[in-house]
């Protein structure tokens, strides 16, 4: 298995333009299946989670080519209305083809997403949404079979401003007849982003960002050209990584508009930020300082995916800090493999109270999820010494080509065989 050899204690410098956003692409690459027509999507980004959707269209009977930055869909030819159930425990954001599978063909099989890494992942609101929309949804031994029936729009609330039922829903209202009103709705640039692939096909959806969503369904949606956006939690990343080693860096093709809550707390830890429309510039000096408490939340609070990396950017500075995560039940693994690091964490069910211990220290620590994979390596950035990070599966789902990035701006990491 490769793993990341770090060594730390190197500033970064330099420019930086952020791959497209992840949890962005995957429910556009989704509405796709919307459109009897080639789709073309610029700014998608290089990721094993991409890729995993992309063999799920093709699966599905349609046309997807990378080609460049870009990926080209052609959903004409969609024929097949099942996502096999590797495929669902490979990537359980795969719930998002529920949404578009009902809206095109008026029927979907697949499977319960299951857990993962950050706890149980359930999707009743996702159900509760569709069958309020008139879908049939029947659950047998693990899997959703899924009759469209009478689809016809009508107004559905959301106890929770779920990131993924919210798309699900705005997907699949697109083929029902007559106005859908999502009350409750996530307000997440991603959001906004799926909107925006969603008018340029001429559906006709407005509210994106605000907590209701109107869709007006039923139309055909045509072919469409769109560029994704930046990557607001890979950016958050790389910021951290620079707080961490210290340095002065800046990324391009992200709005800063979309971290806001990360800013401000990067900025309260003493580093320097300029920003511009698309670009966000950090300097930092000196370790960071400890901070007010960091409450996760929906959007615009501080988002849950950023928690790990400004846990580790922390945890070798200076004072402390309490982070409380609301939003997933175990979104602390990489407390552990911090902790080997020299990292001083005190967990209490949601609640973590991080030490600054003034610098962490290298060590042999294994990826336990996504964000906590590349929490790691932003520890290393600023570790005494060489760190290893294995299991690097978990990075490459929602990072494009992080060593070779680092690299670019000083830092001294390399991928091992
Ligand atoms: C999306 O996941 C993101 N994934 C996550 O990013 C992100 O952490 C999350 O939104 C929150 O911002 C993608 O966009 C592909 P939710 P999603 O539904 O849609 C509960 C990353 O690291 N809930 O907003 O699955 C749920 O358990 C990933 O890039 C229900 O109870 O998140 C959680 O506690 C990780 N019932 C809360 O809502 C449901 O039917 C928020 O989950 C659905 C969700």
């Amino acid at each position: 298995m490769s793993y990341y050899e770090i060594t730390g204690g190197r500033p970064l410098s330099g420019s930086l333009a952020v791959h497209g956003a992840k949890n962005s692409v995957l429910p556009i690459l989704a509405a796709c299946l919307l459109v009897p027509g080639q789709c073309v999507l610029h700014n998608c980004p290089n990721l094993s989670d991409v890729s995993a959707t992309l063999d799920i269209l093709r699966l599905l009977g349609c046309r997807a080519d990378r080609e460049g930055d870009a990926v080209v869909v052609d959903a004409s030819a969609l024929s097949r209305w099942e996502v096999p159930e590797h495929l669902m425990r490979e990537m359980r954001s795969s719930v998002i083809f529920l949404g578009a599978l009902l809206a095109r063909l008026g029927t979907a099989e697949l499977f319960y997403p299951g857990g993962c890494e950050l706890g149980p992942r359930p999707i009743d609101l996702h159900l509760s949404a569709l069958r309020a929309l008139g879908a049939e949804i029947l659950e047998e031994q693990g899997a959703l079979v899924c009759r469209g029936g009478q689809l016809r729009g009508r107004e559905i609330c959301l106890s929770i401003p779920s990131v993924g039922a919210t798309e699900n829903a705005m997907l699949a209202a697109c083929g029902c007849p007559g106005q859908t009103t999502l009350v409750g709705a996530a307000r997440e640039p991603e959001i906004i982003d799926l909107q925006g692939f969603l008018q340029a096909a001429g559906a006709r959806v407005t509210g994106a960002g605000t907590s209701t969503i109107v869709i007006e369904g039923g139309a055909p949606l045509r072919p469409a050209e769109y560029r994704v956006m930046g990557d607001r939690i890979a950016a958050a990343t790389y910021l951290c990584g620079a707080a961490a080693a210290t340095g002065e860096i800046e990324l391009t093709g992200v709005s800063p508009a979309t971290l806001t809550a990360v800013l401000a707390c990067l900025e309260e830890g003493g580093c320097v930020l300029h920003t511009g429309p698309d670009r966000i510039a950090l300097r930092c000096g000196a370790p960071l300082r400890g901070i007010s408490p960091v409450r996760t939340a929906p959007y615009p609070g501080f988002p849950t995916d950023a928690q790990a990396v400004l846990m580790a950017a922390l945890a070798g500075g200076e004072g402390a800090t309490l982070f409380v995560e609301n939003i997933f039940d175990s979104r602390y693994r990489h407390v552990d493999e911090l902790r080997r690091m020299g990292a001083d964490i005190q967990l209490a069910g949601r609640a973590a109270m991080v030490s600054g211990v003034g610098r962490l220290h290298g060590a042999a620590v294994c990826s336990t999820d996504l964000r906590g994979g590349a929490a790691l390596v932003v520890a290393a950035l600023g570790a005494e010494g060489t760190t290893q990070v294995s299991e690097l599966r978990h990075i490459k789902r929602g990072y494009q080509a992080l060593d070779k990035n680092l690299r670019a701006l000083g830092a001294e990491i390399r991928e091992i065989p």
